[in-house]
């Protein structure tokens, strides 16, 4: 199973993708993770991306393109995998293509989760990000067991410095401007599945999997 998670910021994409990941035992990768890993260790990628990411803006597509396809081509992505935050634009989407076709890999399906821009300010200030092993919290609807402190590694969780109200918005419009394209995009090519992001988490994750066991 080879899936592309659509949808605007906070609006599920990385807590479903860990439980697809898990259900369909292929790999979730997150390009958000992997610039936060790169700026958490220094590197000279982490330090490009960091100024667009803490202004809510996207990484050029150059620095994302050429990561993915060398991350697809990896032998654990033989079977499958998710692709949590990429393609975001629609050069990226036809970057995808050509990578995935040299490959010989066919995408199955874009997720698209459905979420109104109301409900996604509400959740990014909730949201918590371990500062360890990047697991995400919900301060309300996915609660740790100690208040800011990671279930799975013990480290503390924060706010994320693009999870603060006014970078949220700008993230929202860079959303509508450059990714809200790619629904029309998946669309033609009879690869998208559109589910109600509004509901409880259990049940967007059932209704993508019925949704993906329908097709
Ligand atoms: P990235 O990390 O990909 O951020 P994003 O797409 O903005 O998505 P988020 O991680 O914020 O949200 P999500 O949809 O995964 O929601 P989550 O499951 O956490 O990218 C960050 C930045 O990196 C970008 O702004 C850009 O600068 C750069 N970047 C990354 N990829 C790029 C690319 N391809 N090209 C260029 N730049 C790129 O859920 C959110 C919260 O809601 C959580 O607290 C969760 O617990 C809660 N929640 C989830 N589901 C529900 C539910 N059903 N009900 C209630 N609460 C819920």
């Amino acid at each position: 199973m080879r899936l592309i998670m659509l949808g605007a910021p906070g609006a599920g994409k990385g807590t479903q993708a860990k439980i697809l990941a898990d259900t369909y035992k292929i790999p979730h990768i997150s390009t958000g993770d992997i610039f936060r890993a790169n700026i958490k260790g220094g590197t000279e990628l982490g330090k490009k991306a960091k100024s667009y990411m803490d202004a809510g803006a996207l990484v050029p597509d150059e620095l994302v393109c050429e990561l993915v396809a060398d991350r697809i081509a990896q032998e654990d992505c033989r079977d499958g995998y998710i692709l949590d935050g990429f393609p975001r634009t629609i050069p990226q989407a036809e970057a995808l293509d050509q990578a995935a076709e040299a490959l010989g890999q066919k995408l199955d399906y874009a997720v698209d989760i459905d979420v109104p821009d109301e409900s996604i300010i509400n959740r990014m200030s909730g949201r918590r990000a371990c500062v360890g092993c990047g697991a995400t919290y919900h301060i309300k609807f996915n609660a740790p067991k100690k208040a800011d402190i990671c279930d799975t590694c013990g480290a503390e969780l924060i706010l994320r410095e693009d999870d603060k109200p006014e970078t949220v918005q700008k993230r929202l419009s860079v959303y509508h401007e450059q990714t809200q394209p790619l629904i029309d995009y998946y669309t033609k090519k009879q690869m998208l599945v559109s589910v109600d992001g509004t509901q409880s988490m259990s049940d967007v994750t059932t209704a993508i999997l019925n949704a993906l066991k329908e097709d």
